[in-house]
């Protein structure tokens, strides 16, 4: 196989994310490393001369999703070779890395298989993939962190995009028994507080207002500081506060187990720091909390609650829930609604567990029967609804400052997101969208609120 022939500054690429909002960053870097070969974004596979499929192995029928994915994008690169255009297939992330021998075999039409921490050696493998004519996979775990060697980010992971993800935690050395990370991204690794510090000026630099920090386990973050001292996140996010013109910020994903007392005094001391946590706890039994291998039980996480809130009161939590674990039994599936009723969500997610080839859980007795894991993933969800409503309609009359970040349903409005990362649309001028406005909240629709600008109140 040949480069694309077409000139160097006109090559295209197309990038296909599924998955977490870490594979949304990894896309966004991916492009950044590819930029300085000429591509440039493509709006769909047909028109790109280049393909990156970055793929998401968490759940359900990841493997054959990709597969029938590939299919299509097989006859999309068909097309253009009887147009005389080449295409370099490449497949990334999570299947990317647990399944690459499988998808060469399976999808021989594919030129490139990378796992996610190799991505900074893209232009390598396009290199070796015309050349060679061969597929290329990278699929072990290197040596080298990537984030030495990325090119700086370009900012945000939109155009114009006022909020932005940006990792500084990566892997899982964790180990839940019905989880594939550990073995899709890897040990625990965090990147230097001044390589983070650095990506976020950037970022501000190019009008992002609100910074998400991601990671696997990103309270986990143990990350060499300037100082010559290793930073916990409580610390990352006091240097972060300070960058000039950063609004907000907020970190995802954490576990209840490295929710140390510096991170929750972090959340009394920062005004920056979003009153809203995303924290899993998977079920509120603990026979489960046990055979799932997640270190702690419920009351330790009642009381990590409880401690965050006292530094924080208006903290609004979500969560991630499984129903239907091997050996979940209904008075355990009673004690997660428990543990529901008693928190409090503002929103949640719930999954029906799904078996995952490699993990401990997959191979063990007891499995739940289908029906009765719709049955308990309904009841869940009709639960966290009514909890979801309940803290959407306890918003409407209230006034709280919203970071406009776009265009609104409506013509005429503004959307953006309340600190509690609840979705607010207002009449407003679109000079307004990149600043923080207060608003008071007047309605509540089914995935969102809609409210008025205070000053435009003011002059009613
Ligand atoms: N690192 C995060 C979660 C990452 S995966 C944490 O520790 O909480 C995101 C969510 O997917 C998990 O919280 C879990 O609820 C769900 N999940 C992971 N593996 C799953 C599986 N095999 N079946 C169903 N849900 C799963
Ligand atoms: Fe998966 Fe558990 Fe690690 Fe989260 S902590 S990524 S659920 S193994
Ligand atoms: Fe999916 Fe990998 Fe993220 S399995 S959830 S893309 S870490």
């Amino acid at each position: 196989m040949n480069l694309p022939s077409s000139p160097i500054a006109s090559r295209r690429l197309h990038v296909i994310t599924w998955g977490c909002q870490m594979n949304v960053y990894d896309s966004a870097r991916m492009t950044d490393v590819l930029r300085p070969l000429g591509y440039a974004p493509a709006d769909s596979a047909e028109t790109a001369d280049m393909v990156i499929l970055n793929t998401c192995h968490i759940r359900d029928r990841a493997a054959e999703k990709v597969f029938s994915e590939l299919g299509r994008l097989r006859v999309i690169k068909q097309a253009r070779a009887e147009a005389g255009q080449d295409t370099i297939l490449a497949v990334a992330g999570c299947v990317a890395q647990a399944e690459g021998r499988e998808i060469l075999s399976r999808a021989p039409y594919v030129d490139i298989v990378l796992g996610p921490q190799t991505y900074h050696r893209l232009p390598e493998m396009v290199a070796r993939a015309a050349r060679a004519g061969g597929a290329v996979i990278e699929t072990d775990f290197p040596a080298e962190q990537k984030f030495d060697f990325l090119p700086d980010a370009t900012g945000p992971q939109l155009p114009g995009g006022v909020t932005a993800f940006l990792t500084v935690q990566e892997g899982c050395d964790k180990f839940c028994s019905f989880c594939v990370v550990p073995y899709t991204r890897g040990a625990e690794a965090s990147r230097p507080a001044a390589s983070v510090l650095a990506e976020a000026r950037l970022m501000v630099g190019q009008g992002v207002r609100e910074i998400t920090l991601l990671g696997q386990n990103v309270n986990a973050y143990h990350g060499d500081g300037p100082d010559g001292r290793t930073w916990g996140l409580a610390g990352l996010l006091h240097a972060l506060a300070e960058i000039p013109g950063l609004a907000r910020l907020r970190y995802t994903t954490s576990h209840p187990r490295d929710m140390d007392e510096a991170l929750i005094e972090a959340h009394a001391a920062l005004p920056a720091l979003m009153p809203f946590l995303h924290l899993p706890v998977q079920s509120g039994s603990d026979r489960m909390l046990g055979a799932m291998n997640r270190g702690h039980d419920a009351a330790a996480y009642r009381s990590l609650v409880e401690r965050l809130r006292a530094a924080r009161p208006d903290l609004a939590l979500s969560s991630d829930f499984i129903v239907g674990h091997p050996g979940e039994t209904e008075a355990d599936f009673e004690a997660t609604l428990a543990l529901v009723r008693d928190i409090g969500f503002a929103q949640a997610f719930s999954f029906k567990y799904s078996p995952r080839p490699g993990t401990p859980a997959s191979g063990a007795p007891n499995a739940v029967p289908e029906p009765v894991k719709d049955e308990r993933l309904q009841r869940l969800q009709a639960l966290i609804r009514e909890q979801q409503d309940a803290f959407n309609a306890a918003s409407v009359g209230m006034t709280m400052p919203v970071l406009f970040t776009g265009h609104g349903r409506k013509p005429g409005q503004i959307g953006g997101r309340s600190p509690y990362l609840q979705a607010v649309h207002a009449a407003g001028s679109e000079t307004l969208i990149g600043t923080e406005v207060m608003v008071t909240i007047e309605a509540m629709l089914t995935n969102s609120l809609t409210g008025t600008l205070l000053r435009e109140r003011a002059f009613a």
